[in-house]
């Protein structure tokens, strides 16, 4: 898959940037792996983004990138923070790059941002970006409304750029797929929340593993901002108060903090638990390199079944 070739690195894998999770550390290690591994900026002030990128440059010499969610009041600061610390890639969410494009690509940043259609990918490619991110609702955190089944070929037909697959996959076999659809490599979240190396809760990780896809709710539909997450207290009384018609501000309550909650203490009760809905496919805590180097191989091998098929079918 071209992704490899695209980003300079040996897996088709981006790590999805987590808020509040994928620090410096975490990405230098995913991106030492063989994947690329991205720093979730969305709670940090540009100074605190300089931090973790110098930390992750420390860590390794690989590339690696930055998620940038551009509703963060300090996105501009951010914007020049990684021009001036020479990220290679940049991702990004929650609102246009279009003003950043320029100097970015002057700066030899590659820009990847997250798209939920392909409306907003067409929007992407007239821009400039170098290839956009598509990701299907069964994936953990904020979604869209269209599933990756959907979603990759319809985009596929529509634009030229490179489009990399997100939502749902944790297997070869489901990377494979992606790249039948469309897709150059994939954007994966949940999967890494399971490994060893991600500096989240032990609770949060063990919950993973104890939780099927009947686990997994969405809650603010109302509210207008649809996130995947585990049920449990914080999900079931957030979803019954906006049942009742409660407002965003006051629904807010739930939700403020929640996420570090999950990641830093593991509070079962009050945490925000984001997870996708491949939730089901996570069988243990294992290191990165042994996640990333099981996917390709069950990718291999499923490339090998459908070529032999295709052999047979010739004939
Ligand atoms: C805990 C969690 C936090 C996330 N935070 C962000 C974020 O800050 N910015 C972003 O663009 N996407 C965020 N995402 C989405 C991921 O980057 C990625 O696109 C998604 O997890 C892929 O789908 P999957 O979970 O099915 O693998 C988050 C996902 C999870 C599970």
């Amino acid at each position: 898959m071209k992704l490899g070739k695209i980003l300079g690195i040996e897996y088709p894998i981006i790590q999805g940037g987590m808020a509040q999770i994928s620090d410096g550390q975490f990405a230098a290690k995913v991106s030492e792996a063989g994947a690329l591994g991205v720093i979730g900026s969305g709670s940090m002030t540009g100074e605190e983004l300089r931090e973790q990128i110098r930390i992750c440059k420390s860590l390794t010499k690989k590339p690696f990138g930055v998620n940038l969610l551009l509703l963060n009041p300090h996105s501009d600061h951010m914007a020049d923070v990684v021009v001036e610390e020479e990220v290679p890639v940049v991702t990004t969410g929650a609102g246009s790059p279009a003003k950043y494009i320029d100097r970015w690509h002057k700066a030899n940043i590659k820009i990847f941002p997250v798209v939920p259609n392909p409306t907003l990918a067409m929007r992407m490619e007239k821009y400039g970006v170098d290839g956009v991110i598509v990701e299907g609702n069964e994936a953990g955190g904020h979604i869209g409304d269209m599933t990756s089944m959907t979603l990759i070929p319809q985009t596929k037909d529509k634009i030229d750029i490179p489009i990399i697959a997100a939502g749902g996959i944790a297997s070869g076999r489901q990377l494979l797929a992606a790249q039948t659809l469309g897709a150059v490599g994939a954007q994966i979240g949940t999967l890494f929340l399971s490994s060893i190396e991600c500096p989240i809760h032990e609770k949060y990780k063990n919950l993973l593993i104890r939780s099927k896809y009947n686990n997994i709710t969405v809650i603010g539909q109302i509210a207008g901002l649809p996130t995947r997450v585990i049920k449990n207290e914080m999900a079931r009384n957030y979803i019954m108060e906006e049942k009742k018609g409660k407002d965003k501000m006051e629904l807010e309550k739930y939700t403020l903090g929640a996420l570090k909650t999950a990641a830093e203490s593991g509070d079962l009760k009050k945490g925000s638990f984001m997870a996708g809905l491949s939730v089901s496919q996570i069988e243990e805590i294992r290191p990165v390199k042994e996640i990333l180097e099981k996917l390709m191989e069950e990718y291999r091998e499923e490339l090998g079944k459908i070529c032999n098929e295709y052999n047979e079918y010739k004939d």
